[in-house]
C-alpha cells in the first residue's frame, strides 16, 4: 500500500500502536497528515496547502528541485565515507570556509545538530583539559545525554543540572533581568555570566566553554543587546574557556545581514567552534562543526581517529553544496532581509492595535511575536498563544510556539517565503486577534470547533478567564 493512500486516521491508529508517545506531533488533537511540500507549502492527503512558517530545516523550500537534483544525480554514482578521497567533501569544507572567519578554518562533518554540539563538547574539553560549562536558561543544544545535560529546557524535568553545567540568565531585555530601560543590558547580562563562572570557580570547578544559540530560539526567540557575546566571550577565555557559537538554527543567511547570526556581534567576534545543522542540509541529515586549528590540534594530538560513518559523505556534501549554491543564485540572504524586515513593520502595527501583543522582536527571517496577558506584569499569554495557533491552523497558517511560557509565536520560515505569504499570515493574525477580542468583550467561549485545543476544566476559555483580572487580556 502507497504509504499516502492510507486513510489518516488509520496512519494516526498505526503511530499510537507502534511509536512511542514521547515522539510528539503538532496538533496532537488533530494532527496534520504531510505527504507533498514544495517552496514554502506543505499539502494533506486531501491536497489542502498549509502555509510553513516555521520549517528552518526546509531552508531554501521544501524538495528545491536544485538540491533533489544534486542528491540524486551523486547518488548514481558513489556515496560512501569520508575515508577515501573525494572532491565534494574538500569543496564543501572550502565554501563554507568562505562564509566564515578565516581563523575558522577546520570543518567535522556529521549527521545532526546534535553531534555537532556534542562534537563541540570534546573539542572544548580537550582542548582546555577543563569539564565544565555555563549555558543560557532555557537553552536546547540537542538530544544526546551529553547534551540534555547542558540543555536547561530539557534537564529541568529530568534529572536535573548536573555539578559541571552552571546556568546564566537568558539575555532578554523584553521578561528578562535587566530591560529595555536598562542604560547597558549587555554589560549587565554578560556580568552575570561572569558572576555565574566566578561562583563555580569558587568551588574548584574549571571552565571548558560557554555554549550559546547566536540568537535564542527555544528561550522565546531573543535577540541578546548587541555587545552581550563579545563579553561573554571575554569572560569565558580569561576562565580558560571557548565560546561556542550554535548556529544550527539561525544560520546560514536566516538573519538577512549576515550569513550566521554571531556576526551581528560585529566582524571582530570570532567563536571558537561554530556547529552547523538543520538548515545546512535542507531537510538531509548533515551537520558540522568549524573550528581553529590550535583548538583542532589538541583533539588530534590524542592520537585518536575522528570517525563518523555517514558525515561528509559524497551525497551529504552535494546536498551541502547545492544548498549554498541556492543561497546564492536565488538570493535569499536578501529575501530574508526584504520579507523580514516587511513582517517586522507589520506585526509592530498589529502591536499597536492588538494589546496581547506586547513585544515583537526579530531580525530576518527569525522572529518573535511575544503574547501577554497584561501589560504590567507582561504574564505569557499561553493559553491564548495555543488557541491562535490553533486558529491559524484551521487557516492553513503553520506557526507555532517557544519559549518558557509557550506565549512567543515564532516565525522561522523557508528563507523563499514571499511579501504575499507575510502579507497574507498578517491579514489573518489581524482577523482572528480581533475576533478574539470581540469573543472577549462578550465572553464568548474561545474554543474552536471541532478538535481544537480543550480549555482546562472549568474555565470558560483562555480570554473570558483573564479577563476576570483587571483588563481583558486581548
Ligand atoms: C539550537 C539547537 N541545537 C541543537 C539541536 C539538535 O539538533 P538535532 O535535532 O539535529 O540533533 C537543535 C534541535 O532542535 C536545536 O534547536
Amino acid at each position: 500500500m502507497a504509504a499516502d493512500s492510507r486513510a489518516k486516521a488509520a496512519t494516526l491508529d498505526l503511530r499510537r500502536r507502534l511509536l512511542s508517545s514521547s515522539c510528539r506531533l503538532f496538533f496532537p488533537e488533530d494532527p496534520v497528515k504531510i505527504i507533498r511540500s514544495q517552496g514554502q507549502y506543505l499539502y494533506d492527503e486531501q491536497g489542502r496547502e498549509f502555509l510553513d512558517c516555521i520549517s528552518n530545516v526546509a531552508h531554501v523550500g521544501h524538495c528545491h528541485p536544485i538540491v533533489v537534483q544534486a542528491a540524486h544525480k551523486q547518488n548514481l554514482v558513489l556515496n560512501t565515507n569520508s575515508r577515501y578521497l573525494h572532491d565534494n567533501i574538500v569543496d564543501y569544507a572550502q565554501r563554507l570556509s568562505e562564509t566564515l572567519p578565516k581563523e575558522l578554518s577546520v570543518f567535522y562533518f556529521l549527521n545532526s545538530g546534535s553531534e555537532a554540539n556534542d562534537l563541540a563538547l570534546r573539542l572544548a574539553r580537550q582542548c582546555t583539559g577543563h569539564q565544565d560549562v555555563v549555558v543560557l536558561d532555557h537553552a536546547y543544544h540537542g538530544h544526546l545525554s551529553s547534551l540534555i545535560d547542558i540543555s536547561p529546557y530539557k534537564f529541568r524535568d529530568l534529572d536535573g543540572q548536573k555539578e559541571w553545567v552552571h546556568v546564566a540568565p537568558l539575555p532578554d531585555t523584553y521578561r528578562g533581568l535587566y530591560r529595555e530601560d536598562h542604560p547597558n543590558p549587555a554589560e549587565a547580562y554578560a556580568s552575570e555570566v561572569k558572576h555565574v563562572i566566578n561562583i563555580a570557580q569558587e568551588k574548584g570547578r574549571k571552565m571548558a566553554a560557554f555554549f550559546a544559540e547566536s540568537l535564542p530560539s527555544v528561550g522565546g526567540q531573543i535577540i541578546p543587546p548587541s555587545g552581550y557575546f563579545s563579553q561573554v566571550a571575554e569572560h569565558i577565555r580569561r576562565a580558560g574557556g571557548l565560546f561556542v557559537a550554535d548556529e544550527i538554527q539561525v544560520g546560514f543567511g536566516r538573519v538577512g545581514k549576515h550569513f550566521w547570526a554571531f556576526q551581528l556581534e560585529g566582524e571582530n567576534f570570532v567563536p571558537d567552534i561554530v556547529t552547523m545543522g538543520k538548515s545546512i542540509g535542507n531537510g538531509h541529515p548533515v551537520a558540522c562543526v568549524a573550528t581553529t586549528q590550535a583548538v583542532s590540534r589538541t583533539f588530534e594530538a590524542t592520537g585518536v581517529e575522528y570517525f563518523n560513518t555517514f558525515g561528509g559523505n559524497p551525497v551529504s556534501c552535494a546536498v551541502g553544496l547545492a544548498v549554498l549554491d541556492v543561497l546564492e543564485k536565488e538570493q535569499l540572504q536578501a529575501q530574508a532581509t526584504n520579507v523580514g524586515s516587511f513582517l517586522m513593520k507589520h506585526l509592530s502595527q498589529q502591536k499597536a492595535k492588538h494589546p496581547i501583543i506586547g513585544d515583537v522582536r526579530g531580525i530576518g527571517l527569525f522572529i518573535g511575536v511575544d503574547l501577554i496577558k497584561d501589560e504590567t506584569l507582561r504574564t505569557p499569554a499561553t493559553e491564548e498563544a495555543e488557541y491562535l495557533v490553533s486558529r491559524l491552523k484551521e487557516n492553513y497558517i503553520l506557526l507555532s510556539t517557544d519559549g518558557p511560557g509557550k506565549n512567543v509565536l515564532k516565525f522561522k520560515p523557508p528563507m523563499c517565503f514571499s511579501l504575499d505569504n507575510a502579507q497574507h499570515v498578517i491579514a489573518k493574525l489581524d482577523d482572528i486577534l480581533t475576533d478574539m477580542e470581540e469573543k472577549v468583550r462578550s465572553c464568548k467561549t474561545l474554543r474552536i470547533q471541532p478538535n481544537s485545543v480543550k480549555h482546562p476544566p472549568g474555565s470558560t476559555g483562555p480570554g473570558c478567564r483573564s479577563a476576570a483580572g483587571s483588563r481583558p487580556s486581548i
